[in-house]
């Protein structure tokens, strides 16, 4: 039986396909249209599910959309008639977009697909979340926490599943939402929403959590782990382009620039940066404010998912967790809930947000309301296209830079290594690409992380990245517990998606400067060399060649730009960068000084 998941028309549009309840390929659609974060109608990513089980939409028997868009167009018109006339906008653009798409979402996917209405079928938004994560994972039985910005009416969902039953036990209603209060500070820090969410994580260690009690002004705990904002503070419910308002800016003062530069005293100034301004140290200051609110709202969220984990602890007696929604991505979160809660093993698979819902719409299909028996497990994010050596050497020999084959594997990863104790920074091109937001060995930049000016270099060469966005380390997982606080650490699901942020040991903090954040933290990756033999190869071996069998890994895309699909992208990327070295498939390219 094959069943075909889609998100689309909210943040990232996704496909997945599975077959007899096994996965076979899944893909943002911002891969191949090559727009970030791309939620058109996923036509591409179809596509690209159909070739690789090499079938056509004949052969599907069913295709399931990951929520139900009349529930959601009833919220949209009830919130805005609630408020109205503040929301007479917010109403009208809703009406417009609403109409003429998004309700029409089955009329779309039959005419797109060329599918009889009796085989569309239609998941709920946080069930999708639910079964994506709890039918991804290896538990017989869990509980299962949702949390992101909004999806039908619910924000938050606490449930179990046992088998192929899900039951959502309580939910958080918009527009209460932990998701998108997070939302709303991270406009208030000059970022851009559904986008910036990771660099409000990664600035929080600059700043020290002094405006806790100013941000509990605008969200209440319940002692059973549920919440409620104070809405006289935020516009997103009758607002398309604003979510706070005149109040927050009073208690918050002015928001930050989007065009400053960030820096602190402790991050100091990045040469990558226009010169050094003569005010530095009033802007430094300036910064650091943001930095504290950072660190407020962050810590702040940190208590409302440890609160209601806690809570679901205590209600199901499971101490297995399964993850998904936006905010399952907060990977500082994460670690916290393994350290801090009772909960033994976490489970997230790494499209956590809206994009892993089509994902998991196919799987509730095919388990809950179809009864058929589980066997997948998710144990790596290797679900993207693959380009075979024959295109790669073909794209090579037309692209007109001498390159290098190394038929033999060992031959391959002894140059590679060979490049990043060089100190050069390596595209590595190899396999399926990545399903969800982050590179792990597949569409990877690396680099070698025990020179301290790593970092430095590069933000230099390729990516731009604001200071306080630290690089990952990719890890082999026997080897992990030598260097991260995680003990135990290839039995972490999370870990193989770079979903923790723990802290590095005592003393390794000095042997890997380039991925050790500014509080002592890193977000790793472990590597397993079943799933994924050959980039474990690389990192094995530049082991073996200096003692340590870690590498820097950032993922491959300049600033702005969805990671590489093609070899094509990935070649493009690195002629317009600083990269030194790309590897694609075994052929190896320097650039030419
Ligand atoms: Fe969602």
């Amino acid at each position: 039986m094959r069943i075909l998941g889609i998100s689309c028309f909210y943040h990232d549009a996704a496909a997945a396909l599975i077959e007899d309840g096994q996965l076979i390929a899944a893909s943002e659609e911002e891969r191949f249209s090559r727009k970030k974060h791309d939620s058109d109608f996923p036509r591409l990513a179809i596509r690209y599910c159909l070739e690789t089980a090499g079938i056509t939409v004949s052969d599907l028997d069913y295709v399931v959309f990951y929520e139900k868009p009349f529930v959601k167009f009833e919220r949209i018109l009830t919130t805005a008639l609630q408020v109205v006339p503040k929301s007479w906008k917010v109403f009208g653009d809703a009406m417009t977009t609403w109409l003429l798409d998004k309700l029409w979402v089955k009329n779309l996917i039959r005419q797109e697909l060329g599918i009889s209405a009796d085989r569309i079928l239609f998941s709920e938004h946080h069930l999708s979340h639910a079964a994506s994560t709890f039918l991804c994972s290896p538990f017989e039985e869990a509980a299962i926490l949702t949390v992101d910005g909004v999806g039908e009416w619910a924000t938050a969902t606490m449930g179990r599943g046992k088998g192929t039953e899900i039951k959502l036990l309580r939910e958080v209603r918009f527009p209460h939402s932990v998701g998108l209060l997070y939302s709303a500070f991270t406009a208030f820090l000059g970022f851009e929403v559904n986008e910036g969410e990771y660099k409000v994580m990664g600035m929080a260690p600059y700043g020290t959590p002094r405006y806790v009690d100013k941000v509990y002004k605008l969200i209440h705990l319940d002692a059973d782990g549920s919440f409620w904002l104070n809405m006289d503070y935020f516009c997103f419910h009758h607002s398309s382009t604003q979510t706070y308002n005149r109040k927050f800016t009073d208690l918050f003062g002015e928001p930050r620039n989007p065009a400053w530069h960030f820096f602190t005293d402790s991050s100091g100034y990045p040469s990558y940066f226009e010169p050094k301004p003569s005010n530095y140290s009033e802007l430094a200051a300036k910064n650091q404010y943001y930095a504290d609110v950072a660190a407020s709202i962050q810590q702040v969220t940190e208590e409302i998912v440890l609160g209601m984990v806690r809570n679901l602890h205590r209600e199901t007696g499971l101490d297995r967790l399964c993850l998904a929604g936006g905010v399952a991505l907060n990977s500082v979160a994460n670690g916290r809930i393994i350290r801090e809660t009772p909960i033994q093993e976490v489970f997230v698979q790494p499209a956590a947000g809206d994009g892993g819902g089509a994902l998991g719409a196919a799987l509730y299909v095919y388990h809950c309301a179809l009864g058929k028996p589980r066997q997948f497990v998710m144990r790596h994010a290797y679900w993207g296209k693959e380009y075979a050596q024959g295109e790669i050497d073909s794209f090579a020999r037309g692209c007109g830079t001498p390159y290098q084959t190394y038929p033999r594997t060992d031959d391959l990863l002894d140059a590679v290594v060979e490049e990043l104790r060089a100190g050069h920074v390596v595209g590595w091109f190899q396999g399926r690409f990545e399903w969800g937001p982050r590179a792990l060995g597949s569409r990877s930049i690396i680099a070698d992380p025990r020179r301290t000016d790593m970092k430095e270099i590069v933000n230099v060469k390729i990516k731009f990245r604001e200071p306080f966005r630290p690089f990952a380390p990719s890890v082999l997982a026997e080897s992990a517990g030598r260097y991260f606080d995680l003990p135990d650490a290839p039995k972490h699901y999370p870990a193989r998606f770079m979903l923790y942020v723990v802290n590095v040991k005592e003393g390794q903090a000095e042997v890997l400067p380039a991925i050790t954040h500014v509080d002592g933290t890193a977000r790793l990756q472990t590597v397993h060399k079943a799933e994924s033999p050959l980039y474990y190869g690389l990192i094995e071996r530049f082991g073996q060649a200096t003692g340590v069998p870690v590498v820097l890994n950032t993922s491959f895309n300049l600033k702005g730009e969805p990671i590489v699909n093609t070899p094509a992208n990935a070649f493009s990327t690195f002629q317009r960068s600083g990269m030194d070295t790309l590897v694609l498939g075994n052929c190896l390219i320097r650039k030419e000084s």
